[in-house]
């Protein structure tokens, strides 16, 4: 039995010796993986001296889909960068396929982003960039889009707009680059000339045989929603260089759009059939309206716009062809107008149908407006318009501090013999003569009814309005309902 007990306990001995042994090899390796694993500091620092490394916060990167689409984050990895799509950049090569493919690719992930980088000019023939899209789909326009020069290289099936965005959502287009629509053939002179014809006004205007009766929009948005403009130069479109149709949820900042003063017909930027819209913080010089608002907008809030050249901020013409006409709820307050032809003013041509109504202009700063206060319900755009009776109904206009220096005319309120303007109120008018001009005609209201308050100058427009009477207000009244 002792020789038993002797062997079994060097049985143990040799156990316990295989044990502690296995053991202690197993804590070094395990030592050893702890360094491994608190090596990547140093290691890191060291690197970083000799230029950035893939952040080491992020797992290591997988294989790139392609080349430009960064890989860490889904915000890099949903970048669509045209070039990548085969965009030369080079304003010369046609990149329009380029640009189709990139949006097209975006448009399936959400929060994607089309990227047009700055340093590059993408010459695009018109397209349509549609939707539906994933949401929150951005189109950051860095570099420069530019339209075809060429007036006789446009297809004529394609004379509506340049770029039309239609049926998106959540769509937003920024960056610090500029959209051109290179308008100069369209307007009647070319780019060479152009200097020149800045001053001959008749130049421009008369026909040529090789210039379509219609002329492209720059950017159209039509059937879109919850849409944000911002920070982009939009200039010298051939006609309107941005404009919201059939939309809603609208917002554009920060923008700068501008063609010459006597281009034809380019409007800054144009409303129809369009409701909930804010535009802001914008610099709008042109040729035509810096803002207009046609039939079925509501809504619309403008504020802190530099408008000038061009033809001021204008609802209208409305009712043209005897056609039903109904604008509501706009607000233009904080406005600078420099040198243009109007202030602000509502339009409408004799014998429409509808109305407009609840409109208020505010806080309105004038310098050399030919007419700062308009509205007119003999719109013409010819020599003379047939005399029609009926007229889009016109009510609750305030005008309330516009302030500054007119051209030709104060005030200037003609409204229709058939329906009278009714509740226009005038508070805190103030326009001096401006000293560049000899000639002026003094303070027009007619057909109008509503109440003024001081300070008023000149103190003519204290008689301009009649007292408003219960039969104008239910003329007025009898209108809303077509609408
Ligand atoms: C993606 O990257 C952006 C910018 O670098 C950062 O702000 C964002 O938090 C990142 N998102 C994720 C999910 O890591
Ligand atoms: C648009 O965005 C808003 C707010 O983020 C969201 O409530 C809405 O569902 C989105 N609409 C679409 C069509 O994606
Ligand atoms: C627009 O955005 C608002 C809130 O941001 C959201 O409630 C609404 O659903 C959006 N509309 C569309 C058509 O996406
Ligand atoms: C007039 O329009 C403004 C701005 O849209 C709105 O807040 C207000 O409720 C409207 N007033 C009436 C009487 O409809
Ligand atoms: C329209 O009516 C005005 C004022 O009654 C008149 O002076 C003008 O000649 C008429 N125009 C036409 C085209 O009949």
């Amino acid at each position: 039995m002792r020789r038993n007990d002797k062997s079994s306990l060097l049985f143990v001995l040799i156990f316990l010796l295989i044990v502690s042994v296995t053991f202690s090899i197993m804590s070094v390796e395990a030592r050893k993986h702890h360094t491994k694993k608190s090596k990547p500091r140093p290691h890191k620092h060291q690197k970083d001296k000799h230029g950035p490394e893939p952040d080491s916060r992020f797992p290591s990167p997988a294989p790139a889909p392609l080349p430009h689409y960064g890989s860490y984050n889904r915000t890099k990895s949903s970048i669509f960068d045209v070039l990548s799509f085969g965009a030369k950049g080079d304003g010369v090569s046609d990149d329009t396929k380029a640009l189709i493919a990139a949006w097209k690719a975006a448009c399936r992930v959400a929060g994607a982003t089309v990227e047009i980088p700055s340093e590059f000019k993408f010459l695009i023939k018109p397209i349509t960039l549609q939707g539906p899209c994933m949401p929150n789909l951005v189109l950051q326009i860095d570099g420069t889009l530019l339209a075809p020069p060429k007036v006789g290289s446009w297809p004529k099936s394609s004379l509506f707009q340049w770029i039309n965005f239609k049926w998106l959502h959540n769509f937003t287009i920024q960056g610090n680059g500029i959209v051109d629509g290179q308008g100069f053939e369209w307007w009647g002179g070319s780019e060479s000339n152009s200097i020149q014809l800045y001053v001959v006004t008749s130049h421009w205007q008369k026909k040529s045989k090789h210039i379509p009766e219609m002329k492209p929009t720059a950017l159209r948005f039509y059937a879109s929603y919850n849409v944000t403009v911002r920070d982009i130069k939009i200039n010298n479109s051939p006609l309107c260089h941005l404009k919201f149709d059939s939309s809603g949820g609208i917002k554009v900042k920060n923008i700068h759009i501008s063609s010459p003063e006597n281009s034809p017909n380019t409007d800054g930027i144009h409303l129809q059939n369009t409701k909930d819209v804010e535009i802001q913080h914008s610099d709008i010089a042109c040729g035509d309206d810096c803002v207009s608002i046609q039939t079925g907008c509501s809504n619309v809030h403008i504020h802190h716009i530099n408008c000038g050249p061009g033809h001021g901020i204008s609802l209208g013409g409305l009712g043209k062809d005897k056609s039903v006409a109904c604008v509501s709820d706009i607000v233009v307050e904080k406005i600078s107008l420099q040198n243009t032809l109007a202030g602000v003013r509502i339009k409408t041509w004799q014998g429409g149908i509808g109305s407009v109504k609840n409109v208020s202009f505010s806080s309105i700063q004038v310098s050399d407006v030919k007419v700062p206060i308009i509205i007119d319900q003999y719109y013409c755009d010819k020599h003379l318009c047939n005399n029609q009776t009926g007229a889009v109904a016109i009510s609750g206009v305030e005008f309330n501090q516009i302030i500054g220096t007119y051209s030709v005319q104060p005030i200037h309120l003609a409204c229709s013999n058939s329906v009278p303007c009714s509740d226009v109120d005038l508070i805190d008018i103030q326009l001096k003569p401006s000293s560049k001009y000899q000639s002026f005609q003094q303070a027009l209201c007619w057909n109008s009814y509503g109440k003024s308050q001081a300070p008023l100058v000149p103190s003519s427009i204290d008689y301009c309005l009649r007292r408003d009477s219960g039969s104008v207000k239910r003329i007025a009244r009898s209108r809303e309902h077509m609408c």
